[in-house]
Order: structure tokens, then C-alpha cells, then sequence
């Protein structure tokens, strides 16, 4: 079996891209090997580390970004194009922090993977570490999800928990989240990729 096709969409350090990147780099191939690859990155912003690691990869990139566009439809429509144009069997989307709008949605739906920086259905949005610091949760952690049209209200496929400590603030937190956040978003793409996956309602289940 061929290796799955990926376009990872980005918008700051993209070391959730990155670790994919190592995980591909270390069993490249298809059933055989890590099960997928990643043909581009794309991201809403220039200048941005996620966008180096794919460069020093080898990768080739896209920006879109929301400014250049006369409506977020039409910006909307150039992500879609822009994405589309790689062919991906699967969009990861790791720590972009743009909504998406129906064109693309319509055109990924189903296929369209994103990372969340807390337990949903728990704080969803931008800010998922400080909202449930501000909360006084105890636990928090990460959530893979297809994404819908909503925001982070996609069926869910993995979720990883993380313990809150008293000392923690956000940067603390979110460090030791991501730490669990690239293992869980690897093994997951890796597993949707070489075994394939149903989706029915809101569960997830893959082959
Ligand atoms: C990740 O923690 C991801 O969950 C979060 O941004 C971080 C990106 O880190 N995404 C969101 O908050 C989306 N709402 P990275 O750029 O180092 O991979």
C-alpha cells in the first residue's frame, strides 16, 4: 500500500509537525513502514519555525495569508485550492490556529485532523491551556479530532491526559501537554493511515 498523502497546516513552532516528520524519517514507506508522508505545509502566516522544519525537510510549503484576501470566503477558497492542489488523502492540522470555512470543510470533511491543547468537549477555542488553568481543572491534556464545521466539536479519536500541578502556569502546562500531544497526534495519524478508519455519528474507529 501506497503511503498516505498528508498536507500539515501550521501557524507557529510546529513541533507537532516536526515529530510527525521524525516519525516518518525513521519508517518511511506505507503498510510498511510509518504509513504516511507528508507532501506539504502549508500555514496562514510567513516566517514562522513551522514553516523552516518543512523547508530544512525538503518540503514544500504554502501561505495564505487571511489579510491578502478580500473576505474570509475568499481566503477560505485559496486554503481549499492551495491544499487541494497536493492531493492530500489526509490535512493535519497542528497547532493552526485559523477556523476553517465551509468550502473546506466540504472539500476535507472526514479526512481533516486537528490537535487540541485540552480534554474536549472541555475548553474549546484558542485558548485551551489558560481556560482551564483559569478553571481550576486538575486534569487537562490533548485531543485528536476530525474537525467539523463547528469549532473543536468534531468526533473525537484520541484524547491524552496530563495532571495539573499547583506551580503550573501556562507555559509550564502547555509544555507537558505537548510532550503527550506529538506522541498521541504520531501514533494516531500512523494508525489512521495504515489501518483506515469508520466514522459513524460521533465514533471514531479505526480498522
Ligand atoms: C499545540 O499544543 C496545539 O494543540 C495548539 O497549538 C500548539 C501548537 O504547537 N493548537 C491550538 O491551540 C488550536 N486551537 P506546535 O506549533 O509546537 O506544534
Amino acid at each position: 500500500m501506497a503511503a498516505s498523502r498528508l498536507v500539515v497546516l501550521v501557524s507557529g513552532s510546529g513541533t507537532n509537525l516536526q515529530a510527525l516528520l521524525d516519525a516518518i524519517d525513521a519508517h518511511p514507506g506505507g503498510s510498511e513502514g510509518f504509513g504516511a508522508e507528508v507532501v506539504a505545509v502549508g500555514a496562514d502566516r510567513a516566517n514562522i519555525a513551522g514553516l523552516e522544519r518543512a523547508e530544512k525537510a525538503g518540503i514544500p510549503t504554502f501561505v495564505c495569508p487571511v489579510k491578502d484576501y478580500g473576505s474570509r470566503v475568499e481566503w477560505d477558497a485559496a486554503l481549499t485550492a492551495a491544499t487541494d492542489a497536493y492531493a492530500p488523502d489526509l490535512v493535519v492540522s497542528a497547532g493552526f490556529m485559523k477556523i476553517v470555512g465551509k468550502e473546506f470543510i466540504d472539500r476535507f470533511g472526514g479526512r481533516f485532523v486537528n490537535t487540541h491543547p485540552a480534554l474536549l468537549p472541555a475548553f474549546p477555542g484558542a485558548h485551551g491551556v489558560r481556560d482551564a488553568l483559569a478553571y481550576g481543572a486538575k486534569v487537562t491534556g490533548c485531543t485528536v479530532h476530525f474537525v467539523d464545521s463547528g469549532v473543536d466539536t468534531g468526533p473525537i479519536i484520541a484524547q491524552g491526559v496530563v495532571e495539573v500541578r499547583d506551580e503550573d502556569d501556562e507555559a509550564a502546562l502547555h509544555e507537558r501537554i505537548k510532550e503527550v500531544e506529538r506522541k498521541l497526534l504520531v501514533d494516531v495519524v500512523g494508525r489512521l493511515a495504515r489501518h483506515g478508519y469508520r466514522i459513524e455519528g460521533r465514533k471514531v474507529t479505526i480498522q
